[in-house]
């Protein structure tokens, strides 16, 4: 079998992934909206029963097999169309974590029938969070579910949703542990990561064990509260990498993240700061999930956070997937002209901001930014009932949280 071109990609040879149903059966987080979202429930429980290893490479072998035949597999569509556009895709990107892997794979010494290599995992951990981002849904915060449920007027609506407790089960941790020495990456997402208690045990294990000092911990967190474990238990690590989820400043960022406090974010960004190398951190990156609400907030955040030297000065942009609605092409033609002006006189103004340039990720910062500025100018992606439809939503929640639009759009 020969691989001429470069289709490999390490994943189904050393991950795993854990949807927030607890889902396993998805080679990675990537490979989840090349099918669409259809999760099964826990399938993570059965793992636990034993034999992880064994069953992770079973479970990955048509995968591998479409890989070593030199395919492009349909699950890893997402992947090949950002290679072919040019944009870094999920499959490189991991492929660069683990160089010795992909050279193992690609000088074949990794085959159909190697076991799982456990060094990248990656967990979902279910829907318990403190907040109901308007972007948000059901599936990452249960405090969605009765929201949607008014709104769409489906009393049924999220029933399966309700009681995700996967993330509480001891055993999974304990088994995860116990095929262990080769972890090197454990993301964290959820729901809020920061609020399962088990998270936290199953560092404890991670330590006692001996293998921490081997491993960067990842999360994703809305970062309304540090538990004090983390000033305890990330030391103990190779170092922690945060992507901190803020998504505007003030008054936008507290119509977005409902019932978020501006004031206790900043607060918990200055101890982030102060505290950085003692609480192991490696890197803290601010993550915007871009939408109608707050395109136009990028140049207030990005001017805010040049007051940091350790948290990064530019933020990741990380577009809106659904719903449509809430995406920034429902908003109005004539206000997008006014937002995209705003943001050109911006990426102007961008480059007086001091030490910016140096910064890694400034250049991803621009060609986003820019790409932003050229669809918000594309007129052809407005449809009326779009934008109908995020009025109708946008309104829903108004009513429900006595916030206003007005406050933070003037359309
Ligand atoms: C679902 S949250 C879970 C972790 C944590 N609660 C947080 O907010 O970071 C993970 C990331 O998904 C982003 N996100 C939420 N809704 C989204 C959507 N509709 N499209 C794209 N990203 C979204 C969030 O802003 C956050 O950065
Ligand atoms: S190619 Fe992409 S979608 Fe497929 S397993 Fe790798 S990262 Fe996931
Ligand atoms: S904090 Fe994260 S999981 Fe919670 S509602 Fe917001 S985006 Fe969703």
């Amino acid at each position: 079998m020969s691989n001429k071109k470069d289709n490999l990609c390490v994943l189904p040879w050393n991950h795993l992934f854990v949807t927030n149903t607890g889902d396993a059966s998805f080679p990675c987080c990537s490979s989840q909206y090349s099918l669409g979202r259809n999760e099964k429930s826990d399938s993570v429980l059965k793992l636990s029963g034993g034999g992880l290893l064994k069953e992770l490479s079973e479970s990955k072998k048509n995968l591998r097999e479409a890989f070593l035949k030199g395919e492009e597999p349909k699950i890893c569509s997402g992947c090949y169309e950002k290679d072919r556009e040019g944009i870094w895709s999920y499959r490189k990107t991991s492929n660069d974590l683990f160089p010795k892997t992909y050279d193992e794979l690609k000088n074949k010494s990794l085959d159909l029938a190697s076991p799982m290599k456990l060094e990248f995992i990656d967990l979902r951990l279910g829907n318990l969070c403190n907040l109901a981002c308007r972007m948000c849904d059901a599936g990452s915060s249960r405090l969605l579910i009765d929201d949607y449920r008014e709104y769409l007027g489906d009393e049924n609506f999220g029933k399966e949703l309700e009681g995700i407790n996967w993330f509480s089960d001891r055993g999974f941790y304990k088994n995860l542990v116990e095929n262990g020495k080769d972890i090197k990456i454990i993301n964290m997402a959820g729901g809020e990561p920061f609020l399962i208690e088990e998270s936290w045990e199953f560092l404890e294990m991670l330590i006692d064990r001996g293998f921490a000092k081997n491993i960067e911990l990842r999360y994703n967190t809305n970062l309304t509260i540090i538990p004090e474990k983390a000033k305890k238990l990330w030391p103990k690590f190779k170092g922690v990498v945060l992507f901190l989820s803020i998504d505007g400043i003030d008054d936008v960022y507290e119509y977005i993240r409902y019932p978020a406090k501006w004031t206790k974010i900043e607060k918990n960004l200055e101890y982030l700061e102060d505290n950085f190398e003692d609480l192991n951190i490696t890197a803290a990156n601010i993550q915007m999930t871009v939408q109608a609400y707050n395109i136009a907030n990028i140049p207030e955040l990005t001017k805010y956070l040049q007051k940091f030297e350790k948290i990064s000065k530019v933020p990741l942009i990380n577009l809106l997937e659904t719903p449509n609605e809430l995406s920034f092409k429902s908003l109005p033609i004539d206000y997008r002209k006014e937002v995209a002006k705003k943001l050109k006189i911006f990426l102007m103004d961008i480059f007086d901001l001091k030490g910016l340039q140096k910064i890694d990720t400034y250049e991803d910062f621009l060609r986003n930014t820019t790409y932003l500025v050229e669809e918000l100018l594309n007129e052809a992606t407005f449809q009326d009932s779009q934008y109908q439809e995020f009025i109708r939503i946008t309104e829903f929640f108004d009513n429900k949280r006595k916030q206003k639009l007005s406050d933070v759009l003037n359309l």
